[in-house]
């Protein structure tokens, strides 16, 4: 959501209470005032609109530190300082008599039209004061005239326009100070506001993807969901159809005659094929909902690629493609589920055969390997996990292989490199996604790579067990 500009406009021009401390350092306001104070000698204070002292040079003249001995001309002079203090003079400046002949000036701040605060510049003794006003010497029965008339001369002097201009000046100056205060602190809103701004895009663009991520995922639940629905329901007639097919087949409700045989074949061996792509949605299904457990157990590795190899040897031979088993010596045992590495190597094999045409070789081997710490994977883990020693299976075939760009596309559910090829191949582009997920679970990991000249090589690994530390 964006805001309107006016809203930040608004933020930007001055508030109408704003106060001169915030836009003036008070540091640079005292050193202003002591260095006009140096030049003139005239006594000068400066105040908010609320009544705060801002800066002050003066000192206090002798004379009055004098008064304040005599009680009734202290009171009487505190008068004057409150009445001074109380003055709120428009545009032009007030001056205002002291008891003891001098005077005060007092001029309003103005910044951007408006007050903002006051400047009192006084007490001095104003060029046309020859005498000491009887008015003073008469408040005290005990005032020491002498006293009086060696004091008051050490006051500073200054004409009635003198005393104006030195307000215009200081005006002018604060005035110049406020500007690049002000100047500074608009900048600075400014770049406040487009931060806020951005920073509001960017938490409404991470917003919305909060909402689609949480909206695919609430989907993906229900895919998996759906699936297993879906595929337990689908198994159980398919029993009945390949049970049935399989009983006319032989002859249990009667001879089959002419084509019926064949007919009956079909629906036999495509009711097997359906229960096989059944099977696979099954797993998935449950390889993605985290529900299928593993069983792991140290496990040889040769008993198994034996009985993958003996399994997939008719297709083999039906096809004129030759299987090669390899062992290295010495093997260790791999850390588990016997029948899910079995599910692997054997989708393995039934591709590389697949994939391969008459007169070629598919190999099945074993030996050592290591399990490196992926490198994509998080920095801090690297410097943990050192490698750790692993079962390398892997199956290698001269046939067509797979593109370097294919190569993690095919772990894709249903994905097949070139369907309309593969279509007459049969299969339905789950067994790798489904090997991966299991190897996955074993905490191994799956790659492909090129055969020379021809052919592809997944090689698996599996580790073995952690040792344990003492
Ligand atoms: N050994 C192989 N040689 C060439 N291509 C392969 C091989 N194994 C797998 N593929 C490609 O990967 C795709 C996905 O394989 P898979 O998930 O097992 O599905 P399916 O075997 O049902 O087609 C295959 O359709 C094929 O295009
Ligand atoms: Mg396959």
């Amino acid at each position: 959501m964006v805001e309107p500009a006016s809203r930040t406009l608004e933020q930007l021009t001055l508030s109408d209470d704003f106060k001169i401390e915030e836009l003036v350092d008070k540091h640079a306001l005292g050193e202003m005032a002591q260095s006009f104070y140096e030049l003139f000698r005239v006594p000068l204070r400066i105040y908010s609109q609320s009544e705060r002292l801002l800066a002050e040079a003066s000192e206090q003249p002798e004379l009055y530190r004098y008064i304040n001995t005599l009680p009734e001309a202290k009171v009487a002079l505190q008068a004057v300082v409150a009445a001074v203090k109380n003055l709120r003079p428009e545009r032009d400046g007030v001056r205002y008599p002291c008891i003891t002949g001098a005077e005060y000036y007092v001029a309003s701040i103005r910044y951007d039209g408006r007050a903002i605060g006051r400047m009192i510049l006084g007490p001095y003794l104003p060029a046309s004061l020859r005498e000491i006003p009887r008015s003073f010497t008469d408040l005290d029965p005990t005032i020491d005239v002498k006293q009086v008339r060696e004091l008051l001369p050490k006051m500073a002097r200054a004409k009635e326009d003198t005393v104006k201009q030195i307000a215009l000046h200081l005006g002018r100056t604060l005035d110049l100070i406020l500007f690049s205060g002000h100047r500074a602190l608009l900048a600075s809103s400014m770049h406040m506001a487009s931060v806020r701004e951005s920073f509001r895009e960017l938490q409404d663009k991470n917003d919305k993807l909060q909402q689609a991520y949480d909206r695919l995922k609430e989907l993906d639940r229900l895919k998996s969901n759906f699936l297993a629905t879906v595929s337990h329901e689908l198994r159980t007639p398919l029993t009945s159809i390949i049970g049935y097919s399989e009983m006319l087949n032989e002859g249990i409700a009667g001879p089959l005659v002419g084509e019926q045989k064949e007919f009956v074949d079909t629906i036999h061996n495509k009711g097997e094929q359906l229960l096989e792509l059944i099977k696979g949605l099954l797993d998935l299904s449950k390889l993605e909902s985290g529900t299928m457990s593993l069983r792991r157990k140290n496990e040889a590795a040769e008993p198994i690629v034996r009985d993958v190899v003996a399994t997939v040897t008719p297709a083999a031979l039906k096809k004129d493609v030759e299987l090669k088993v390899v062992f290295e010596a010495g093997l260790l045992e791999m850390w588990a589920d016997a029948e899910r590495i079995r599910q692997v190597l054997l989708n393995l094999t039934e591709n590389a055969i697949k994939f391969t045409p008459a007169g070629g070789v598919v190999t099945v081997a074993a030996r050592m390997g290591a399990l490196t710490p992926d490198p994509s994977d998080e920095g801090g883990l690297v410097l943990l996990n050192t490698s750790r020693a692993a079962i390398e299976l892997s199956v290698t075939d001269t046939g067509i292989g797979i593109a370097e760009e294919e190569r993690s596309r095919v772990f894709d559910a249903f994905y097949q490199v070139d369907s309309s090829s593969t279509r007459e191949q049969g299969g339905t582009g789950l067994g790798l996604s489904i090997v991966k997920r299991l190897v996955e679970g074993h905490d191994g990991r799956v790659r492909i790579e090129a055969n020379q000249p021809t052919g592809a090589r997944f090689v698996v690994l599996i580790p073995v067990r952690r040792a344990t530390f003492t």
